[in-house]
């Protein structure tokens, strides 16, 4: 083997020697009480985007978004979804700062994803996220139902937007872990 090789192969090595010397001294950061920094979640979203995306292909929401159904998802969402993801005036404090990665805060910002990717998330969930899967759990009917409310949340029905805004429910979580207000 000329020298060449033999330098080439162990600067192959360095990464991976490196890397599990850390892992294996107690330094791995496995806190999920820390906030994931920018290259980490430009790297996850790099990845998930496209694969959403794909899964998603061909998909179309059955649900046609009258008040009713929009009112059905926003209940599914207040029952399951609103102990991480928050309500209006009222940010999961749990999903926020405890989570790694983070859930987003929907009552805030709203979400901007076609309805199919978004069923796609609900169904599967995100592996190595806090976002479980709701497959088998929840009909496929009720999930467009929520991703219908989901993508529809800055422009709700009127009937809804007062249910929604009206009476935020204590979510779930945050009173378990004891930060309700
Ligand atoms: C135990 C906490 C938890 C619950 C409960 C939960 N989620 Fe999530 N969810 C997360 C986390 C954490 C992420 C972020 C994953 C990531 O960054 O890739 C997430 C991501 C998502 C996303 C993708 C957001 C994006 O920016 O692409 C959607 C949509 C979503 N959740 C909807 C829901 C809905 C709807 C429900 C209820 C049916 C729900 N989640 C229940 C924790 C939760």
């Amino acid at each position: 083997m000329s020298k060449t090789l033999i330098g080439f192969v162990l600067g192959l090595l360095v990464v991976p020697v490196i890397g599990a010397a850390v892992l294996l001294s107690g330094n791995f950061p496995f806190q999920a009480t820390e906030k994931p920094p920018r290259w980490e979640r430009r790297i996850a979203s790099l990845a998930l985007d496209p694969a959403v995306a794909r899964k998603a292909a061909g998909l179309a929401n059955p649900i046609a978004a009258t008040d009713d159904e929009v009112m059905r998802g926003m209940k599914l969402y207040r029952d399951d979804c609103a102990g991480c993801h928050g309500s209006p005036g009222k940010p999961s404090l749990w999903g926020r700062n405890n989570l790694y990665p983070p859930a987003p805060q929907f009552a805030d910002h709203g979400v901007h994803d076609p309805v199919p990717e978004v069923f796609v998330v609900l169904k599967y969930g995100i592996r190595y996220t806090g976002m479980a899967g709701w497959k088998d759990l929840v009909s496929d009917d009720d999930l467009w139902r929520v991703a219908t409310f989901l993508t529809r949340m800055k422009s709700l029905p009127p009937a809804v937007e007062a249910e929604w805004v009206g009476s935020p429910q204590a979510a779930p979580s945050d009173s378990a872990a004891g930060k309700g207000r």
